[in-house]
C-alpha cells in the first residue's frame, strides 16, 4: 500500500495538481446546490474541500482505506463525515446520495467495476456517478515524465499507463459495464507551476503511490540515476507542467 502517508507529503506529491482538479472535476460532474454527495477514495481532501465550497460540510461523506488520509481529512474538514472504507464495499444503505465522485481513484481500485457499481447502488435513482483519472495511457499525466525517465533507464519498469481508466474511453467502457447509463466523457486539464528541479524531485522521494514506490525501491545510485534523467528531459526551471485527466458521468 503507497497511500500510507501523511496528508502533507501527499500534498506535496499529488495534491498540488488533484487541488486544481477538484473544481473543475466538481463542474464536470454537475455538483450543485442542496445535493448531498460522497467523496470516494478522499485521501486528505483535495476534492472533499471543494465540495465542501460547493455545498457545506453537513452534505458531504468521505471514505478512504487509508487511515492516515482518513485522519488528514477529518483534521482538515471538520463536520465531514469521513469513514475509512474501500469504494469496492461501501458502508452506506443504497440511495444515500445524490451524487458519488472518485477523483484520481479507479485506477487504484482493487474492482474498478465493482468499486463503480457499488458508487451506483449508494446513490438515489437519477443520480450521478463521477470519476476522473490522469491521462497516463496517453503520457499527458503529471506523472508521464517521470515515467517516461524511469522507463529510459529501465525499458522493464511498469508504469502507470496501463491502469484501469488511464487511456481515453476506457473509464466510459467501465462505468458502462458498471450499468450507468448516459454515460458522458470529458477531460481536465490543468497547470501547474513549478519554481524549481528540487520542488519538482523532492515529493518523489516520499514514497507516494506507485511513482514514489519506485523511488523508495531504488538504491542511491539508481535513485540518482533517475533524477538525473528526469532533470534532462525537463525544461529549465521555472516551469509550468501541463497535464489531462479523463473524465466520465453516468446515470444511476
Ligand atoms: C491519487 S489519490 C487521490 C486522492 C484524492 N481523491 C485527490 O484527488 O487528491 C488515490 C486515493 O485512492 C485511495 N484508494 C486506493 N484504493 C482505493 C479503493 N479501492 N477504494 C477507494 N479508494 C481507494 C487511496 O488511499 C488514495 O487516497
Amino acid at each position: 500500500m503507497t497511500f500510507l502517508v501523511g496528508g502533507d507529503a501527499y500534498d506535496r506529491f499529488m495534491g498540488r495538481y488533484s487541488t486544481p482538479l477538484a473544481p473543475q472535476f466538481a463542474d464536470f460532474a454537475r455538483v450543485d446546490a442542496g445535493q448531498v454527495v460522497l467523496d470516494v477514495g478522499c485521501g486528505p481532501g483535495a476534492l472533499t474541500g471543494e465540495l465542501v465550497r460547493l455545498l457545506g460540510s453537513a452534505s458531504v461523506s468521505a471514505v478512504d482505506p487509508s487511515e492516515p488520509f482518513v485522519a488528514a481529512a477529518r483534521e482538515r474538514h471538520p463536520g465531514v463525515s469521513v469513514q475509512r472504507a474501500a469504494a469496492e464495499q461501501l458502508p452506506f444503505a443504497d440511495q444515500t446520495f445524490d451524487a458519488a465522485l472518485a477523483q484520481l481513484v479507479v485506477h487504484f481500485m482493487t474492482d474498478p467495476v465493482l468499486g463503480l457499481r457499488e458508487m451506483g447502488r449508494v446513490v438515489r435513482h437519477e443520480g450521478v456517478v463521477a470519476a476522473c483519472v490522469w491521462d497516463h495511457g496517453g503520457g499527458e499525466g503529471p506523472l508521464s515524465l517521470f515515467w517516461a525517465a524511469a522507463r529510459i533507464i529501465d525499458p522493464a519498469i511498469e508504469d502507470e499507463s496501463q491502469l484501469a481508466g488511464s487511456r481515453e474511453g476506457h473509464l466510459g467502457e467501465l462505468f458502462k459495464e458498471a450499468g450507468l447509463r448516459d454515460v458522458e466523457e470529458g477531460v481536465l486539464p490543468v497547470l501547474v507551476e513549478h519554481p524549481s528541479f528540487d520542488e519538482w524531485w523532492e515529493p518523489f522521494t516520499f514514497g507516494v503511490g506507485p511513482a514514489g514506490g519506485l523511488v523508495a525501491s531504488l538504491d542511491p545510485e539508481g535513485r540518482a540515476k533517475l533524477r538525473e534523467q528526469c532533470r534532462k528531459m525537463l525544461p529549465a526551471p521555472p516551469f509550468a507542467l501541463e497535464a489531462q485527466a479523463w473524465a466520465a458521468r453516468g446515470i444511476v
